[in-house]
């Protein structure tokens, strides 16, 4: 449970959000965008932005007090229209809640332009949409970084349990550790330039709250040692702009051997990005998306060619992006 009241320590070299504006009007179009959890070896504490995909959230000021959510496309009928049991509702009407605006009456529709239970932070991009435009229609200044523990709710809501590792990328922009739970701590990392992520989507069904359950809650201490050396080696290889460090250190014993399970070829997937020149490969969040970081945009897209062709030769459907890490976040279309 997070406590709202709580201090949130933020370590931010970088944020790029544009400014909040209390002037633009009665409605605003925000997209976030798409985040890639785990990044492997960083179980719940690290994660980073990718351009696309994303979602976008439309919200209007309306005379009547409280939510509603009038409009939801992209969700094949999935998603719920009752503020109540909709995640952008819950966690926009915690921060009404939270700053004592429950007098304000807001409209929101949700464009899904991203698949649901990807593994992407599908609903960490609807949540952080919803609340950025909330902030941005109410001219609240205050760091965008408050909004977090709000955007967490969501995440509790949809998976049951409120980790940070795709809100706060989705919110904050960049590559981010969450150094500490409680308190909130996070830490926004560089990541060299030039770092190119393929992502691939294959169609099949791995629910969050699933793919949490099936991880084993007690780890020996060898493991535990093997997995903070890989953590440590990341952060370091971010910091020094020392790509084959983060190649190396890119390994996870603890829930990759899980859940890699749930997705059909992984191994095969990773064994051909690897030989492509992946510098490293392994599941976005939760899966069932895999992800490779590579030197450049070729070596990225030719690697999202390859896997998709060889998921349509196993008949799985597929969706493919590729992308920088997104250093801006949420922003005002
Ligand atoms: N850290 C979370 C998990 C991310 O792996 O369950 C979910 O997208």
């Amino acid at each position: 449970m997070i406590d709202n009241n709580k201090e949130i320590v933020t370590t931010l070299n970088k944020t790029n959000n544009p400014p909040p504006s209390g002037g633009r009007g009665t409605s605003i179009c925000v997209f976030a965008p798409a985040t890639v959890a785990n990044v492997v070896c960083g179980f719940d504490v690290l994660g980073f932005a990718v351009n696309e995909p994303g979602d976008e959230v439309i919200m209007r000021m309306t005379d009547k007090p409280g939510i509603t959510i009038s409009k939801i496309t992209g969700d094949n009928g999935r998603l719920p229209l009752d503020p109540g049991k909709n995640t952008v509702g819950v966690s926009v009407q915690h921060y009404l809640e939270s700053i004592g605006r429950t007098d304000i009456g807001l409209d929101i529709e949700l464009h899904k332009k991203m698949p649901i239970g990807s593994g992407l932070g599908s609903s960490s991009a609807s949540t952080v949409a919803g609340l950025f435009a909330a902030k941005t229609l109410l001219g609240d200044e205050t760091d965008a970084a408050k909004l977090l523990p709000f955007a967490m709710k969501g995440e509790e809501m949809a998976c049951g349990h409120g980790h940070a590792d795709n809100v706060a990328p989705a919110l904050l922009g960049g590559f981010v550790l969450i150094r500490s739970y409680d308190p909130l701590d996070i830490v926004r990392l560089p990541h060299p330039k030039g770092l190119y992520c393929a992502i691939v989507f294959p169609d099949v069904d791995v629910p969050t709250r699933e793919a949490r359950q099936i991880i084993r809650t007690k780890i020996q201490m060898k493991d535990a040692v093997t997995q903070w050396g890989n953590i440590a080696g990341l952060v370091s290889g971010l910091f020094m702009n020392d790509i084959d460090l983060i190649g190396r250190s890119m390994k996870d014993i603890l829930v990759e051997p899980i859940r890699s399970m749930l997705i059909p070829d992984f191994y095969v997937m990773r064994e051909m990005a690897m030989s492509m020149g992946a510098v490293s490969f392994g599941i976005s969040g939760s899966g069932p998306s895999v992800f490779a970081f590579t030197r450049d945009e070729e070596t990225a897209k030719l690697i999202t060619q390859k896997l998709q062709r060889h998921l349509t030769s196993i008949k799985i459907n597929s969706n493919t992006y590729v992308s920088e890490i997104n250093d801006a976040g949420p922003k005002i279309l």
